[in-house]
């Protein structure tokens, strides 16, 4: 019986060997599909990737759209030079719903030399949920008016923006420039947006804002950009759904009483967040860290505070120590000899300008006493005549002849 069972056992298994095979077979075959368009590209009904196919470009990516069938789930294509992402780059849903690539959830265009993105590029992909776009060249300065890049995406969880924007002409890119890609979004389901790598500089309370209306979000990654003072959200039900928030690796010095506020009340409201990473930015350990550190010991936020290390502080005394190992005490500038400096030079010059003021009225006074010596001479000589018990200076030349001669006898 029980030779008979395993018999029966392997005779099972040799048949689903056999299937397998057969499945893999077909789909081998199918594999070849698209070779004769492009050398580096397989293709099956699910799936079509291409690695390196310098072929493929901008104008010509129609000769692979034959190629993709109504049930394909995944798209990866790297290493072309496709330049531009026209409308419905994918599909061809134009004024036609039912050409749309329903089954669609996996793209990757990555290191593709993407310049521009057209905002109606992923209107036939209604149900994809990954999308990555990194290692491009995308020109947000240049084509403002593009407005509604990632519009139609309801179903997106994953948007991996990783490098993917050329430098501006001084090697940055202000943030507020891409926010307009988030306002007005229907990317209600994404979790997780990866921004990292991109040279982003300015993260201003506004276009913090913007990335509000994405509502499920749960890792933002702003991981080795150049913010240095960066701003969170102030509205309302914003982040409610964030886990992570990845500011590691930018150019931090002191974090702002807002931004600290702001962590701490997401922290409360949303009491999901696990991680606020803020390793490797250049902490600057001096008197202007006193509020952050102060924060660092009291917050309940989940900021990884030991590995928060100053770059740089007053006459390099707390260079390379931990932040939370210093003490208050330790964080000093020389702002206040400075600021003393400062004090004892401006008290010199309000001695000085007094000084010159007062000279000034001293010499006025005995100008003005001399043009009009004729009439003081007579104010005195009254007050005199009014007062005879008492002798008065008269200056000489003002005298009157008979006066002259009593002074003379006197
Ligand atoms: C990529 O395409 C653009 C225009 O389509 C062209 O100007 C450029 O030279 C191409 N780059 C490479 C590396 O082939
Ligand atoms: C953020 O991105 C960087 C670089 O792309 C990566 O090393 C890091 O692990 C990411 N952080 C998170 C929390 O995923």
């Amino acid at each position: 019986m029980a030779c008979v069972s395993g018999f029966k056992f392997s005779k099972s298994l040799v048949f689903s060997a056999i299937y397998l095979l057969c499945i893999w077979f077909t789909r081998v075959r199918s594999y070849d599909d698209c070779k004769s368009h492009f050398q580096n590209c397989l293709c099956s009904t699910t799936t079509v990737e291409c690695h390196g196919e310098t072929q493929l470009k901008e104008d010509n990516i129609i000769d692979l759209y034959k190629d993709i069938s109504d049930d394909c789930e995944r798209i990866v294509i790297t290493g072309s030079n496709l330049t531009e992402m026209q409308p419905n780059f994918f599909g061809s849903c134009a004024g036609a719903p039912d050409l749309q690539l329903l089954k669609l959830k996996y793209v990757d265009l990555s290191h593709n030399n993407i310049r521009r993105v057209n905002g109606k590029s992923f209107n036939c992909v209604p149900n994809l949920s990954t999308l990555i776009m990194s290692d491009n060249q995308w020109q947000i300065d240049k084509y403002d008016d593009e407005i509604g890049y990632f519009s139609k995406l309801p179903h997106l969880k994953h948007l991996d923006l990783r490098n993917s924007f050329e430098d501006g002409t001084d090697g940055s890119i202000y943030f507020s420039k891409l926010a307009h890609i988030f306002s007005d979004t229907d990317m209600f389901e994404l979790e997780t947006l990866d921004l990292s790598y991109n040279e982003f500089i300015g993260l201003s309370e506004d276009s913090a804002n913007t990335l509000c209306e994405l509502t499920n979000l749960k890792t933002l990654n702003f991981s080795h950009n150049l913010f240095n003072e960066p701003a969170m959200p102030t509205k309302q039900d914003c982040f409610n759904e964030l886990k992570t928030f990845d500011l590691s690796h930018n150019s931090i010095q002191y974090l702002t009483p807002e931004f600290m506020k702001e962590v701490d009340d997401v922290n409360e409201l949303n009491g999901k967040l696990k991680n606020v990473f803020l390793h490797e930015n250049p902490f600057h350990c001096d008197c202007g860290l006193q509020g952050t550190w102060q924060w660092l010991k009291e917050t309940k936020a989940p900021v990884n505070k030991d590995q928060l290390l100053c770059s740089s502080s007053y006459q390099s005394l707390n260079n390379g120590k931990r932040v939370i190992d210093l003490e208050l005490g330790d964080l000093v500038c020389q702002k206040a000899v400075v600021q003393s400096n400062i004090q004892s030079s401006v008290q010199v010059e309000i001695a000085l300008v007094l000084t010159i003021m007062l000279l000034v009225l001293v010499v006025s006074m005995i100008a003005f006493a001399f043009v009009h010596r004729d009439k003081f001479g007579l104010v005195a000589r009254r007050w005199q005549n009014n007062n005879p018990g008492r002798e008065v200076l008269v200056p000489y030349t003002i005298l009157l002849p008979s006066e002259k001669g009593k002074d003379i006898t006197i």
